[in-house]
């Protein structure tokens, strides 16, 4: 059986002091949750992140993570000085870095080989935007990304790393796939993982939803045979809606 994972991507949100309020509120809430429970705050807010979180269930993950180990990569952040700080995850490909920011899948599947040999956990987003959606190229466009993502990536580290299918029509909007749709689509990538590692390596791999994911329709979705998990925008912002997100 796979243990759930729900993830907080705060995005460019919350300053430090922020930061360590919403952490603070959120501990004793998370307490008992049943699944794992990771907070992606921004860069500056890691390293107090993490020290507000240990000795508790709480994951930390960053928003992104640099290929190289170290260099004239302005503006970067390295796999190394992540996992020095104890970061745990980091969110990689996120569908607003490859809009805004000029990430491709090429450069997706090399912050993800630097994470895992850091031994952080990438969480790889994956997802079609409205028009890919309505062309009925879901499946093409998803599964391409899933396949580009993991090239060169054996299947051992394979299994133990989390995709978040995160459909771009759905983040910040309101509007979420529905139950089917998403059980649908993360079923797509399972299979595409099982059809490049085999079964038992698909069956391990955890696999989000992400996209207006609220306390209202977490349940339904995480209902869903094929969903793991989820990864949460707007409302991770609030301890109490996280909470409630986490404990569907
Ligand atoms: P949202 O964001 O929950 O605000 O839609 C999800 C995401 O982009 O990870």
């Amino acid at each position: 059986m796979r243990k759930p994972i729900i993830a907080g991507n705060w995005k460019m949100n919350l300053t430090p002091s922020e930061a360590k309020a919403l952490i603070t509120e959120l501990i004793p809430l998370a307490a008992n949750a049943a699944c794992d429970v990771v907070v992606c705050p921004p860069f500056v807010d890691l390293a107090l992140a993490v020290e507000l979180t240990r000795g508790t269930s709480i994951g930390v993950g960053a928003q992104n993570i640099h290929w190289a180990p170290k260099g004239a990569f302005t503006g970067e952040i390295s796999a190394s000085m992540l996992k020095e700080i104890g970061v745990g995850y980091a969110i990689i490909g996120h569908s607003e870095r490859r809009q805004y920011f000029g990430e491709t899948d090429a450069t997706v599947n090399s912050r993800a080989k630097a994470a895992i040999e850091a031994g952080i956990t990438p969480i790889i987003c994956v997802g079609e935007s409205l028009a890919q959606r309505e062309g009925n190229e879901t499946e093409a466009i998803v599964s391409g990304q899933v396949k580009a993502a993991l090239e060169g990536i054996p299947a051992q580290a394979v299994a133990a790393l989390v995709i978040a299918y995160e459909p771009i029509w759905a983040i910040g909007t309101g509007k979420t796939a529905t139950d089917e749709q998403a059980n649908e689509t993360v079923g797509t990538i399972r299979a595409t993982v099982a059809q490049l590692y085999g079964q038992a390596t698909a069956d391990a791999l955890r696999i989000q939803y992400g996209g207006s994911m609220n306390p209202k329709n977490v349940k339904g979705l995480m209902a869903q045979s094929e969903i793991d998990g989820g990864l949460i925008g707007g409302a991770s912002l609030s301890a109490a809606d996280f909470a409630q997100v986490i404990h569907y």
